[in-house]
């Protein structure tokens, strides 16, 4: 089985305030996407890592992957105007022998190679597809337009889903080609597309980078693994 991880980083990161791109951030000195890439390249299974590069910034990913010395045979291709976009793109690209496909947001930065490892053994085991996912913790509330609580949702069955996401290619490929809409994750468009989808548990440290406390919180996360000579 040959295993593909696409990583879509085309997004500009708004959230996070203004700046590069997300994917070239940096934590620890070293920019998101690398760390992602890394780490993904050190998972046991993973033969070829996809990088879906913000279109103007192909040739600074290429540059910041090759000085970072990433441990992995890597492309780079041009993403596109949405998350979606970008992921079909690097699907696209693939070559014909790979049979399983990760996804993977650039924005998760500290996803450990074991749950990545994790999910692909869930896809071998027979899955079409397959999301890390961690319990939610707030209690969830309904709002209306004007803010009001219309409902306050039972939040046992809940749960907080995370990258990466694995799929047999052909299941990814497609959900890709048949469903519509705007989904924020590939296994919402095997889900629209009628298929099913597995959770496994989550790792709190595959949080997804998004407002300017996450980054506080990722350096220190990486602080904790380098005192400790984890990862
Ligand atoms: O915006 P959000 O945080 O949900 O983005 C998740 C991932 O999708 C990020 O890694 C981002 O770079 C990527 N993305 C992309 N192409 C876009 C928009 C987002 O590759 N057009």
């Amino acid at each position: 089985v040959t295993v593909a991880a696409l990583v879509p980083a085309a997004g500009r990161g708004e959230r996070l305030g203004p700046g590069a791109p997300k994917a070239l951030r940096t934590l620890g000195g070293v920019p998101l996407l690398v760390h992602a890439v890394r780490s993904l390249s050190q998972a046991r299974d993973v033969d070829v890592v996809v990088v879906a590069a913000p279109p103007d910034q192909a040739g600074a990913v290429r540059s910041a992957l090759a000085s970072w010395a990433v441990p992995a045979e890597v492309l780079v291709v041009p993403g596109g105007e949405t998350r979606r976009e970008s992921v079909a793109r690097a699907l696209a690209s693939l070559p014909d022998d790979v049979d399983v496909v990760l996804v993977h947001d650039a924005a998760r930065p500290l996803a450990p190679s074991d749950l990545a490892d994790a999910v692909i053994a869930a896809v071998r085991a027979g899955a079409d597809a397959v999301v890390p996912a961690l319990p939610v913790v707030d209690t969830i509330k309904q709002v209306d337009d004007h803010n009001l609580v219309q409902a306050t949702v039972d939040r046992a069955s809940l749960r907080s889903v995370q990258t990466p996401q694995g799929f047999r290619r052909a299941v990814l490929a497609d959900a890709h080609r048949l469903a519509g809409g705007d989904v924020t994750d590939d296994a919402g468009l095997v889900e629209a597309a009628g298929g099913r989808v597995q959770v496994i548990a989550g790792h709190p440290e595959a949080f997804k980078v998004t407002r300017p406390i996450d980054l506080v919180f990722a350096e220190a996360v990486l602080a904790r693994r380098r005192a400790t000579h984890v990862g």
